[in-house]
């Protein structure tokens, strides 16, 4: 099977996890993508969604789901997204997409976080993966020079601002061996809105895409 049929694979069998009559909460990129496309056709089964980037939004309501605000939901049962990487403990790495800091907040307010995502991103160690930084754009030499110290790598996203105005740096070199406390660290320095590492907000679900099907992984 190609990557792509067993993010399609994943993304239909995310559709198990979606509690009828709630409200879901929707993460970002093509893993996602997949979901929200099988997500549309259940539309009329759930109370709406929460998306975590315009990109999402912006697909959900073009098939006709209904999006709310972040603000308007207290709770969520579930929240679906990819992953960049995804350690055997549920910690992963996200931000390829540049979403992570929304990500980050609904899947703070879910009860749960479902990760779809193909087998080439279950790793022993996070890192292999450059590790997703969004800073305030007056932050971001200050931020560089601190990823330095810490052995890291940072290069600039090109091109790119978040859907918060924001800039992305791309972190190579780090072997992530305590995810929390990495997480914390970073996200402590002024100009800093959020890292890449969900360990605080690990997985507690993984179905990965493999050759032979979906894997259930529980953390
Ligand atoms: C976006 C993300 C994505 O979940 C991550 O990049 C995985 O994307 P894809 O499903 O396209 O491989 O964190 O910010």
């Amino acid at each position: 099977m190609t990557q792509d049929e067993l993010k399609a694979l994943v993304g239909r069998a995310a559709i198990d996890h979606v509690v009828p009559g709630t409200v879901v909460g929707v993460g970002t990129g093509s893993t996602v993508n997949c979901f929200i496309d099988e997500l549309a056709k259940i539309k009329d089964r759930i109370a709406g969604a929460v998306s975590s980037s315009q990109k999402s939004t912006e697909r959900m309501r073009a098939l006709g789901i209904r999006v709310l605000d972040a603000n308007e939901v207290e709770s969520l049962p579930v929240y679906i997204d990819g992953a960049d990487e995804i350690d055997h403990h549920g910690c992963m790495i996200k931000g390829g997409g540049a979403a992570l800091t929304r990500e980050k907040i609904v899947s703070d307010i879910a009860e749960r976080f479902v990760c779809i995502a193909d087998a080439s991103k279950l790793v022993d160690t996070l890192g292999r993966f450059p590790l997703p930084v969004e800073v305030i754009p007056m932050a971001s030499g200050q931020v560089a020079r601190r990823l330095r110290a810490l052995g890291g790598q940072p290069r600039l996203r090109d091109g790119v601002i978040t859907d918060n105005g924001n800039l992305i740096l791309d972190v190579s070199g780090l072997s992530i061996t305590d995810p929390a406390a990495l997480e914390a660290e970073i996200n402590q320095w002024p100009g800093v809105v959020t890292n890449g590492i969900f360990a605080r907000n690990r997985a507690r679900l993984c179905l990965l895409g493999t050759a032979e099907g979906v894997k259930t992984l529980e953390f």
